[in-house]
């Protein structure tokens, strides 16, 4: 499995320390930054989270801002993108068996470096569940598939 990861400058911190549980867990990776501590815009770092695991580059995707509340609007506008935005591990596990969720979503401001490991190894270790799940997922699909021919 590979991951894309990116940041704002509201979520280094956290980033850093995924990166090195994605290190930990011998997980393959792309860090696509942000690399400075200056203000930048979050889109310009969801976009390319997203296109990547949109187009296959990257199996999965992983996406930190103050809130995460940003970087999971901006990469839910990329086809494909199933985008969650997560604080706790319930969450972490359910988003995975239901929704099959590519991208994960978290807020540095929100939540600590701990939680977000935990929540990081199971959205990475729980598979869709499929059945009833499945017929759900693809009518999301429909309706992207419905918006973006109008
Ligand atoms: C940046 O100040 C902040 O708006 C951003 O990190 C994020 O929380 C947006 O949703």
């Amino acid at each position: 499995m590979k991951i894309v990861i990116a940041s704002d400058h509201g979520g280094i911190n956290i980033r850093k320390e995924i990166v090195s549980l994605l290190e930990e867990m011998k997980v393959e990776y792309e860090d696509i930054g942000c690399s400075c501590d200056t203000s930048v815009d979050y889109p310009d770092y969801a976009l390319p989270v997203a296109e990547k695991v949109s187009n296959g580059d990257a199996d999965r995707g992983i996406l930190i801002c103050g809130t995460g509340i940003g970087m999971s609007i901006a990469a839910n506008k990329v086809e494909g993108i199933r985008c969650a935005l997560v604080h706790d591990t319930f969450s972490a596990r359910a988003t995975r068996e239901h929704n099959d969720s590519n991208v994960l979503a978290m807020g540095e401001r929100v939540i600590g470096p701990g939680l977000a490991r935990d929540i990081v190894k199971i959205w990475l270790g729980t598979p869709f569940e499929g059945g009833r799940h499945k017929v759900r997922v693809d009518k999301i699909s429909n309706i992207e598939k419905e918006y973006s021919s109008n």
